[in-house]
């Protein structure tokens, strides 16, 4: 999105994530309940059976010996694994799953139907992966299939990379990064859809879908998503976004597409359904641009977007608040203009904790930094969050930068945009280069590092 965001919301102490409720690990939280938004966004849940006549199994598919040790070595190290159940990698059953339906199609053309029973039938076959099936996320990002026409926009693409499987590496969350275009007609900010819709079908084993926009910078290596939070009032997508904003102000920057989750079930096919129809792949797609405009008059270009897209739909109708969580307690995805200044001063009040508490500055292993962000936790109470708190931002959104092209907004000279992301990264990289060891001492300066002494940041100006 090529425009800033505003922030007015009053930020609120994070809650703590709930744990109280006790559903069924993998359902879809919308037991019961089918959303018909006028004709608009009616459709129609049929039950389709499927023959599996002609198909045959020709590959093996028992489970191997490597598949044995694999599930008696697991079973020793659930503990390392920090709670998440093992999973057997080598073992897909022979019964016949959604994936045996010559009819299922991946594009974002086509609705699946009973996608709940479906995937619940393939954890069924699957138990390993259904014990932590109810908190298992998958990022999903990407990039065009080209290479970027700004001189140092594949450096910043591939840091931003590194920088989310940092993220996914520490809190055990599987990543996708795609870059083809997977529907020829949805392209630039469309081009997410797709993927997403996709990303569901291939994994099954995950309860969400977390789409993060290549130039979104997380900064909070130790932040974990509070998923059960969503899970308290059986919430489906999770965006940052203020429903003022939306009914009040109508501003088509009222919450910010880049960044969002979407629970994998059959609400949100079906929602997905129908925000991609409002794209370039429906015919409808001239009138759609027409409609956003003459409902958010902030909105600056005529064709229909995918923000504006999400906004309208919340806007017609109130009770997709019931399903769609608008955040603001934390910056799942916050403005890089407001973030940029604060880091220094983070940085320095965050040092300042660990001089004060030698839990946190204990070295570990870097598979148990959640822990230490619990701990950090208790510190960090009373804080606040968002804008102008010390906390460190989750995700930094470079919104408006166009770091590929090259073709930022005329708002932000090109060098910001480009130290401020190099800043960012670095930002995120010492919370990472330190459990190797190391620091960047100047956050501007990718090329220095020096070595953390034992007890680090006890001494020294860091
Ligand atoms: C794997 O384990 C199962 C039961 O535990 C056993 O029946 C099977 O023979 C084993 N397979 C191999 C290749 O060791
Ligand atoms: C794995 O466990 C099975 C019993 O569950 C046992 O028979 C087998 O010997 C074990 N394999 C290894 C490699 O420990
Ligand atoms: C950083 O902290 C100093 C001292 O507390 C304060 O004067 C300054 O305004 C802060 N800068 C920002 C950008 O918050």
């Amino acid at each position: 999105m090529v425009v800033p965001e505003v922030y007015k919301s009053q930020y609120s102490p994070m809650a703590k994530s709930n744990a109280r409720n006790h559903k069924s690990s993998f359902s879809c939280l919308n037991d019961g309940f089918v959303y018909l938004g006028g004709s608009l966004l009616a459709f129609l849940l049929v039950w389709s059976f499927w023959s599996y006549v002609g198909l045959s199994f020709t590959h093996n598919l028992e489970p191997t010996a490597a598949g044995n040790l694999t599930s008696n070595v697991s079973s020793d190290s659930t503990q390392c694994l920090h709670g998440e159940p093992a999973v057997n990698l080598g073992y897909d059953p022979p019964e016949p799953t959604f994936y045996d339906d010559p009819e299922l199609r991946y594009s974002v053309e086509e609705t699946v139907k009973n996608w709940d029973e479906k995937r619940k039938e393939w954890l069924k076959h699957h138990p390993t992966f259904a014990a932590g099936a109810r908190d298992r996320v998958v990022m999903v990002t990407g990039s065009q299939p080209t290479p970027c026409k700004n001189p140092i926009g594949d450096h910043l693409l591939l840091r931003s990379f590194k920088n989310k499987v940092d993220y996914c590496r520490i809190h055990g969350i599987d990543i996708f990064y795609n870059n083809v275009l997977l529907h020829p007609k949805m392209r630039s900010f469309w081009a997410k859809l797709p993927v997403v819709k996709a990303a569901m079908l291939a994994h099954p084993e995950a309860e969400w879908i977390w789409w993060v926009d290549s130039d979104a910078l997380i900064t909070d290596m130790e932040y974990k998503l509070p998923l059960r939070r969503y899970d308290y009032k059986s919430h489906n997508v999770v965006v940052h976004g203020w429903a003022n904003l939306i009914y009040e102000e109508k501003s088509w920057t009222s919450l910010n597409a880049g960044v969002f989750l979407i629970r994998n079930c059959q609400w949100s096919m079906d929602f997905m359904h129908t925000w991609a129809n409002m794209g370039p792949m429906s015919p409808d797609y001239p009138k759609w641009g027409e409609i956003q405009r003459s409902l958010f008059k902030d909105k600056l270009f005529p064709e229909s977007d995918d923000q504006s897209a999400l906004i309208y739909l919340i806007h017609q109708d109130k009770t997709l608040t019931d399903k769609i969580y608008l955040e603001g307690e934390y910056y799942l995805e916050g403005y890089w203009v407001d973030i940029l200044p604060t880091l220094d001063n983070i940085t320095e009040r965050y040092s300042e904790m660990e001089r004060e508490d030698g839990k946190l500055r204990r070295r570990h292993g870097e598979k148990v930094s959640e822990q230490y962000g619990a701990f950090r936790e208790r510190n960090l109470r009373g804080w606040g969050n968002g804008k102008g708190s010390y906390r460190r931002p989750f995700i930094t959104h470079f919104t408006g930068c166009q770091p590929c092209s090259g073709d930022h907004h005329q708002m932000y000279g090109g060098e910001s945009c480009w130290n401020g992301m190099i800043k960012a990264l670095n930002f995120a990289d010492n919370q990472v280069l330190r459990k190797y060891g190391f620091v960047h001492p100047d956050l501007l300066d990718s090329n220095t590092v020096t070595e953390t002494p034992f007890d680090f940041p006890d001494e020294g100006p860091w």
